[in-house]
């Protein structure tokens, strides 16, 4: 990799870190994002503050479903495409129309304009959500995805929509199926930036269920890192679980938060919403052996950081 890079979704949570560290290692880079209203788009805007100042980096705002994406993947040697409509809770009802515009008809837009561009590698950003609520664990690549919400649904389908332009057309993909990410700029309706919101305000943490949980928590520099490696393997292997190694329950996550507060946190719980599934944990086998990828960060550290980070901004506001 060493030509220009295209990162859409470039001004959400985790394609505006991918951004820093590609401008950071002196790529150029094209950041695309249609800054839907999923959550504040000045949010986003702020994600990319330090990006914008930057010579290397050009942001286009527009909707991959219809901007004119050639004059954007000409000179490109790598696409990360990070663009979605993320959150599982959201994606019942009326809302899935929105999923199938930005998860699927955008990622059919951008291979129907990769098809015929040799030496560009494709970065898909999936998601441990294609495995759904399995008994099992850990989720290993080659089990047979069954997802439980409409939003795994769309991740999964545009998955297999890179896995068979690949096939079909050459495109050179890669998927990395990502396990719940955190860290500084973490979407507001994730769980650790909903904890830490309310840990400021004074307010009892919103636990959904009984908090006995677990996820498989992935640092934000981390899930950038795989991104990287992905950009430069050179083996076969189309899909990659990233996960972050420290799969803990929600009580356990709650502790370590009250660790980085210095404080007691009161709870308050509601009901589990249809589509959470009860556990994630990413087997890492395959990408420690084929990237060389292994998490660094441990969560009480990536947790003090996202803290630190959430009072900058309001101590800024
Ligand atoms: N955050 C996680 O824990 C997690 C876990 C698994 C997978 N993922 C995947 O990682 C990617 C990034 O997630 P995130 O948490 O940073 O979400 P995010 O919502 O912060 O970022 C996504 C960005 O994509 C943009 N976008 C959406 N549709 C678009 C379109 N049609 N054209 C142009 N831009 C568009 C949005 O405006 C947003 O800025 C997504 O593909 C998501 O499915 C995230």
């Amino acid at each position: 990799m060493s030509g220009r890079v295209l990162v859409t979704g470039a001004a959400g949570f985790i394609g505006s870190h991918l951004v820093d560290r590609l401008l950071a290692e002196g790529r150029e880079v094209v950041g695309l994002d249609c800054f839907t209203d999923y959550y504040d788009p000045a949010r986003k805007r702020r994600n990319l503050a330090a990006a914008l100042a930057r010579p290397g980096f050009r942001l286009v705002a527009a909707d991959l479903v219809t901007a004119d994406l050639a004059p954007l993947l000409d000179g490109c040697d790598a696409v990360f495409h990070q663009a979605a409509q993320a959150g599982v809770r959201a994606s019942w009802g009326e809302e899935f129309g929105v999923y199938l515009h930005c998860n699927l008809a955008a990622t059919q837009r951008l291979l129907e304009a990769l098809k015929g561009r040799a030496g560009v590698r494709l970065v898909y950003a999936s998601s441990s959500s294609v495995y759904g609520r399995v008994t099992t664990l850990p989720m290993r690549e080659d089990s047979l995805p069954r997802p439980y919400s409409p939003y795994g649904v769309t991740k999964l389908a545009a998955e297999q929509l890179v896995d068979l332009y690949r096939m079909n057309h050459g495109i050179d993909a890669v998927a990395l199926r990502y396990f719940t990410v955190y860290g500084p700029r973490q979407r507001p309706d994730m769980a650790f930036s909903r904890f830490i919101a309310a840990g400021l305000a004074g307010r009892p943490l919103p636990v959904l269920g009984d908090g006995g949980q677990t996820r498989d928590f992935t640092y934000v520099d981390d899930i950038v890192e795989a991104n990287l490696r992905a950009a430069a393997y050179g083996g076969d292997a189309f899909v990659f679980n990233a996960g972050g190694g420290s799969r803990v329950t929600l009580h356990e996550v709650l502790a370590t938060l009250e660790g980085v507060f210095g404080h007691a946190l009161a709870r308050e719980h509601a009901a589990v919403p249809a589509g959470d599934v009860q556990d994630t944990l990413a087997d890492a086998t395959r990408i420690e052996a084929e990237l060389g990828f292994r998490p660094r960060t441990p969560l009480a550290e990536g947790l003090a950081r996202q803290l630190a980070w959430t009072r900058e901004q309001e101590e800024a506001a």
